[in-house]
């Protein structure tokens, strides 16, 4: 199989087409997503709260990121692998991204690399981009910025679209393959992707952006509870797990497990 590189990406706005990327972040997730045709597979610093339990992404180190990046990798075959650079490991210097960034190739294995950056931090991204690195910028709403940006809330809306516009046109100009747009107005969205070359990346960014993205433990119901408007669900793994667990633990109880076809004798 051959490798999903930035070329084909591009080559895919290019002609209308859409692509599709999702989070993973361990070998036997990576191997389902990828044979079932992802084009990406995104190890999201999301894995803080996804993976690890904290409440926000900020906790989230690079040796979290290179360790599970590194499964993801181990298990696609065609998928781009793509890696998020946490909190606090490129805001620094132009310097420190390139640093981090690099760790990230070299440990992972991965393709590519993504970072929460606004107009402010295009040199940091121009950087790593020189360094050989492709760069998914990360812009609208911004996780890791979630208290300066004063909680979860969409942007790009009404007088905003002209900052999301000026933020994705920033990265395009440092390099970046593409453009991810996170909880947005879709009417800025729509804006962004007519007015970049490269390909933009919605999650909550409706429907005109040439990629998609959502976070696999939302999309396949392994989490429950409140989900944001832009999750759509494909199935209900924690419901699924839950009546077979019971079942086991029930077997267990009343000793209908192990059976003898479990058991080794002699
Ligand atoms: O960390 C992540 O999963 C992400 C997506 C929500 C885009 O950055
Ligand atoms: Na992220």
């Amino acid at each position: 199989v051959q490798r999903v590189r930035t070329v084909h990406l591009q080559r895919a706005k290019d002609a209308g087409e859409k692509f599709s990327m999702l989070t993973s972040y361990d070998v036997l997730t990576a191997g389902i997503f990828d044979r079932a045709g992802v084009d990406i597979l995104l190890v999201g610093d999301s894995l803080g709260n996804t993976v690890l339990g904290h409440d926000s992404t900020l906790p989230v180190t690079l040796e979290h990121m290179t360790t599970l990046a590194a499964a993801v990798a181990r298990g696609a075959q065609r998928a781009m692998v793509l890696v998020d650079l946490p909190f606090g490991s490129y805001e620094e210097s132009p310097a420190q991204a390139v640093r981090s960034a690099v760790r990230i190739m070299k440990e992972s294995g991965a393709h590519a690399v993504k970072i929460e950056a606004r107009a402010d931090l295009a040199q940091h991204v121009a950087a790593v981009v020189r360094a050989g690195i492709p760069v998914m910028g990360h812009v609208g709403f911004t996780p890791q910025s979630e208290h300066a940006l004063g909680g979860f809330r969409i942007q790009g809306r009404g007088a905003a679209a002209q900052q999301l516009l000026d933020d994705a046109r920033a990265m395009q100009d440092a390099g970046c393959f593409a453009v991810l747009l996170e909880m947005v107005s879709a009417d800025a969205a729509a804006a962004v992707e007519d007015a970049l070359d490269v390909p933009t990346v919605g999650i909550g960014a409706g429907d005109v952006t040439t990629g998609q993205v959502l976070v696999w433990q939302d999309m396949l119901g392994l989490r429950t509870g409140p989900m944001p408007r832009f999750v759509k669900q494909y199935a209900q793994l924690a419901e699924l797990a839950s009546e077979a667990v019971s079942a086991y633990v029930a077997d267990v109880r009343s000793g209908a497990f192990p059976a003898e076809e479990h058991s080794y004798r002699g």
